[in-house]
């Protein structure tokens, strides 16, 4: 049977999808028994079309594309929550099944989408939205469906990991790293998605929406990134045998799902700290399966493509045997969300203050009225400078009581100098 594939978006990863669907589709039909024929290519951009050789089946228009009745699934690779919205859910409309790299529309519109797929019974596919080329929706959705209980931890976005890294390992600024993460065309020219945590929040929302059964948007996940790093900080991390990641993480606890995306201390040996560079990596510990690790490139033509691609055959496997959707909506519980401010771990926090006599006793004297307990203080910067960094390391506190600190911290005389808010780093153990 001949499986018809309606393609909108032709820039690197549907120009990617197009060419794999031209040089393997011969191996697919051999290998799976399925005739992937892809009928017709919508773009913006005429020329993207001729470059890779679909001039023959362009439109401009993506209604031609959703009104035809040949077209089995229709592949959405614009981005963005405004037409993509419109393709996406026209599609399902018209009884087409979906594969989409969505993330922003999968995390902020996935209760809409998923409830129109099942109405139509039919499929959408999103592998690629989170982690590239890494294989972690279907792991969760299927292989590890036995597990009742998970902690999902990720590092999932791989411009912050990079300048992270150079940070680290080469003592760059945050500016020179961010500088040299848009020169290599990692980093948008406005670089707010990924280093103010936005891309991981949405990354985070969507697993956890699976990982729990509950629908998680990206909005409700408390967000930070990591504009306020410097490597200061991840020399201290280094100094007490840690490293900094921004990590997205999701687990289930008694007062609800606690999902959060923030810079995050690691110890050395966790296995997440060795992810380096623009590599993504997802640590999921399941109370069957233990602890498990999803590794590899997480941005980029051929691993997104990759992923597309193997939603698209996937897909096309069922249309070709006739079968419904395996699984639809998965989201059947509606469980609350933690708030922030009941979390409990230990701090990194780094004040920049004056060097004088009577700072280092007034901050301290505030962690102890909060009745927070302070593992280690430590004074770091240039002698002859006026400021210096103030390094408080906590013992386990809640979230509510370390905000209060902060809050009465940053008041005080001779702290927050040169208007430099503190630094945050939650520490994992
Ligand atoms: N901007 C993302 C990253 C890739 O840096 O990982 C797209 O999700």
């Amino acid at each position: 049977m001949t499986v018809h594939i309606g393609l909108v978006g032709t820039g690197t990863v549907g120009g990617g999808c197009i060419d794999i669907i031209q040089n393997h589709k011969d191996d697919f039909k051999r290998h799976l028994g399925v005739d992937i024929e892809l009928t017709q290519v919508c773009s913006r951009n005429p020329e993207q079309a001729i470059a890779h050789g679909v001039a023959d089946r362009y439109t401009q228009d993506y209604h031609t594309i959703i009104n035809n009745p040949d077209i089995d699934i229709v592949i959405e690779l614009i981005g963005g929550t405004t037409v993509a919205h419109d393709v996406v859910c026209d599609a399902l409309r018209a009884g087409k099944n979906v594969v989409t790299a969505n993330k922003a529309l999968m995390a902020t519109c996935g209760h809409e989408v998923m409830s129109l797929a099942d109405q139509a019974d039919k499929e959408i596919a999103f592998e690629a939205a989170v982690g590239g080329g890494i294989p972690i929706i279907d792991p969760l959705k299927h292989s590890l469906i036995a597990n009742e209980d998970m902690t999902v931890m990720g590092i999932v976005n791989g411009t912050t990991n990079y300048m992270l890294t150079r940070m680290d390992q080469d003592g760059m600024s945050y500016e020179d790293a961010l500088r040299e993460a848009q020169e290599k065309g990692f980093a948008e020219a406005d670089p707010s998605a990924d280093v103010d945590g936005y891309d991981a929040a949405a990354k985070i929302a969507i697993l956890a929406s699976i990982a729990f059964n509950s629908r998680v948007n990206m909005d409700e996940v408390p967000t930070e990134g990591i504009r306020s790093i410097s490597p200061v900080d991840l020399q201290s991390a280094r100094d007490m045998g840690y490293c900094v990641k921004l990590l997205a993480i999701a687990h289930r606890t008694e007062k609800g799902i606690d999902v959060r995306v923030h810079p995050t201390m690691l110890p050395l040996e966790h296995p997440l700290a060795s992810v380096n560079g623009v590599f993504n990596a997802i640590y999921v510990i399941g109370d069957a399966v233990g602890e498990t690790m999803f590794f590899g490139e997480g941005a980029g033509a051929g691993p997104a493509a990759s992923a597309v691609m193997g939603d698209v055959l996937e897909v096309a496997r069922h249309v070709a045997a006739g079968v419904s959707p395996l699984v639809g909506c998965t989201c059947t519980d509606t469980l609350p969300l933690m708030p922030m401010e009941e979390l409990t771990t230990k701090y990194y926090l780094r004040f920049v203050v004056e060097d004088c006599s009577g700072v280092l006793a007034s901050t301290a004297d505030v962690f102890a009225r909060h009745g927070v307990s302070v593992h280690s203080v430590i004074q770091r910067g240039a002698k002859s400078g006026k400021s210096v960094d103030l390094v408080y390391v906590t013992h386990t506190a809640q979230e509510r009581d370390i905000r209060a600190v902060i809050e009465e911290i940053c008041s005080l005389d001779g702290v927050l100098v040169n208007h430099t808010r503190p630094t945050v780093i939650r520490v994992e153990s």
